[in-house]
């Protein structure tokens, strides 16, 4: 691991939060907050792709956010599979991977359908991803990942004593990707709402003023000029 901030993170996480605020503050309902969200999210996958960011993830939908007025949870799980077939030409354009973490079983089977369908359509490329939170909440995934690896260990093909920090991170939903190294969470908000607490165990947290809807091209632009600042240290000493 290097103390110097890389020019460009490899991987970016993003918790797109404000899309309900900025609904309210225009008279609107919260699922056009949503909606101009996405387009939010579609300028940033641009942004991250243009700038040479291999991973981005954006967490879409949380374990929690069943909670939420049923009209509001329908309007999301019918935003995305709409999204999902207005913007598939985009993902092929920049030549990047759809993959989902969380319990996608859990979806509605036309979201479900939708996303296993673009996911296997672009599975071929491998330098740029395009990762969706969905149904994701990360005391579940790693709950999930202590159940395999007790499941294993039952079997007898993990010795307990065999159980370290790099066999947990091979039960997460995706062990193949790179930890972010930048945290981006816009509307002044500054939590991590049960997203990748183990992952961004070492990444840069920057929290954006702007709601999600108004967070565009400008925006990203400064956020990875403010990473660009960062000293990362790993625990260590400055240099
Ligand atoms: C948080 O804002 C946002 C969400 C829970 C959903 C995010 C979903 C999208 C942007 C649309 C779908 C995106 C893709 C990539 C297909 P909030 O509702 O918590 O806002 P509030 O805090 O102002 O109420």
């Amino acid at each position: 691991m290097s103390e110097e901030a890389p020019a460009v993170p490899r991987h970016i996480a993003v918790i797109m939060d404000g899309n309900g605020r900025w609904a309210k503050q225009r008279g609107l309902k919260r699922i056009k907050g949503h909606e101009a969200g996405a387009e939010s999210a579609r300028a940033v996958l641009h942004s991250a792709r243009e700038a040479g960011v291999e991973v981005l993830t954006l967490y879409a939908f949380s374990s929690e956010n069943w909670k939420r007025p049923q009209d509001e949870v329908q309007g999301l799980m019918t935003l995305l599979p709409k999204m999902l077939i207005k913007h598939e030409r985009i993902l092929h354009d920049h030549e990047t991977r759809l993959r989902v973490i969380g319990r996608l079983h859990e979806l509605p089977d036309r979201a479900r359908k939708e996303l296993q369908r673009v996911m296997d359509n672009t599975e071929a490329y491998s330098k740029h991803q395009l990762v969706l939170a969905l149904n994701y909440g990360s005391r579940q995934e790693l709950a999930d990942a202590a159940k395999a690896i007790a499941a294993k260990a039952q079997q007898g093909s993990l010795n307990p004593e065999e159980v370290d920090e790099a066999c947990l991170a091979e039960h997460l939903y995706a062990p193949d990707l790179p930890d972010p190294d930048f945290l981006i969470r816009t509307s002044g908000e500054q939590r991590l709402s049960n997203y990748l607490l183990w992952q961004l165990s070492y990444a840069e947290f920057y929290f954006a003023p702007e709601f999600w809807p108004d967070f565009r091209e400008d925006a990203f632009a400064k956020a990875l000029e403010v990473f660009q600042g960062r000293q990362r240290r790993y625990g260590g000493l400055s240099a």
